[in-house]
């Protein structure tokens, strides 16, 4: 990102200028990833104006996240939805990735935090168009288990699990990489949630192993109203290669086709039918083309 026209951050109910946006090296959410975050999209939409998608269902899970760590924000659900508000508003942008972040903004050495203060930070990024098509690697590691850590909080320190599954499979040129739980069932991307398709059904993991994605609850309901079946189970590796339709979906990625998966080609290598279908739907969606679907836009006046 460019430092110079950066929007302003919003700190604990301030704005501070990007530049000024800082944090002591050995403030605790640094040292150990005790960071809770959101990454939430703005869309331009038909009207012309900024919508942010979702922004109720990602600051329920922001505080979820933050009471699964057992950290005590100051801010109620409404005060934390106004100041996304309220940062997208003053930025003048029509498209963004807003994101929040919950972090332990003492220096504290130990690994408890003790009492140290919080710090709410709100900043925004450039987005970008989804990717087109995605070739995917099984990886090495698998996905973290609920035993050793609570996966359904989206917190900094879970995430070196997928940073290493993810830079591995970059470096063998793979888009990303599948993790999968500690039985050996697809889990998620490494920043996503994962759908096949078999006979015109969607098969996604089920809740236990996985981070709950918005995108996977977005997808369940356009599959809904297009009456394309879904199921909730456990898949394999050898189920995920050899499907009719492969999705990794999040915020940012929204409905990515997945055309490889290490050396199997999925389908015809082409995104398939469901997919296509699902993409364009969830595009209209965030463009404020579906009446049906207004309430999840928050249009930014
Ligand atoms: C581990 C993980 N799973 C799934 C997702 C998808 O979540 P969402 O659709 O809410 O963006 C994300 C998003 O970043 C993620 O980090």
């Amino acid at each position: 990102m460019h430092t110079t026209q950066n929007p302003d951050v919003w700190m604990n109910g301030l704005f501070v200028p990007w530049d000024q946006a800082c944090v002591h090296p050995f403030c605790h959410g640094l040292q150990r990833g005790s960071v809770v975050f959101e990454s939430i999209d703005c869309n331009e939409t038909i009207n012309g104006k900024a919508a942010i998608f979702r922004l109720r269902e990602h600051m329920i899970r922001f505080e979820n996240s933050a009471g699964i760590i057992g950290m005590e924000l100051d801010y109620k659900l409404e005060s934390l939805m106004h100041a996304v508000i309220d940062t997208v508003a003053r930025s003048g942008l029509k498209s963004c990735v807003i994101r929040p972040l919950a972090f332990y903004a003492d220096p504290v050495m130990d690994v408890y935090p003790g009492d140290a203060s919080i710090m709410v930070a709100i900043g925004l990024a450039e987005s970008h168009e989804p990717p087109e098509t995605y070739k995917v690697t099984i990886s090495r590691f698998h996905k973290i288990d609920n035993a050793c850590m609570p996966v359904k909080a989206k917190v900094s320190g879970n995430y070196i699990n997928p940073m290493i599954s993810k830079t591995e499979a970059k470096k063998a040129g793979f888009d990303d990489a599948i993790l999968l739980d500690k039985d050996g069932y697809v889990a998620e991307g490494s920043t996503s949630n994962i759908f096949i398709v078999e006979n015109n059904k969607l098969i996604t993991a089920p809740e236990d192993s996985i981070l709950l994605g918005i995108t996977r609850d977005t997808i369940m309901a356009m599959a809904q109203k297009l009456s394309v079946e879904i199921i909730q189970e456990k898949f394999n590796a050898e189920r995920l290669k050899h499907a009719d339709e492969a999705i990794l979906c999040s915020s940012g990625k929204e409905v990515t086709p997945i055309v490889q998966v290490d050396e199997s080609i999925i389908g015809d290598g082409n995104p398939g039918t469901i997919t296509k279908l699902l993409r364009s739907y969830y595009r209209d969606i965030i463009e404020g083309h579906v009446a049906d679907f207004e309430d999840w836009l928050t249009y930014i006046q």
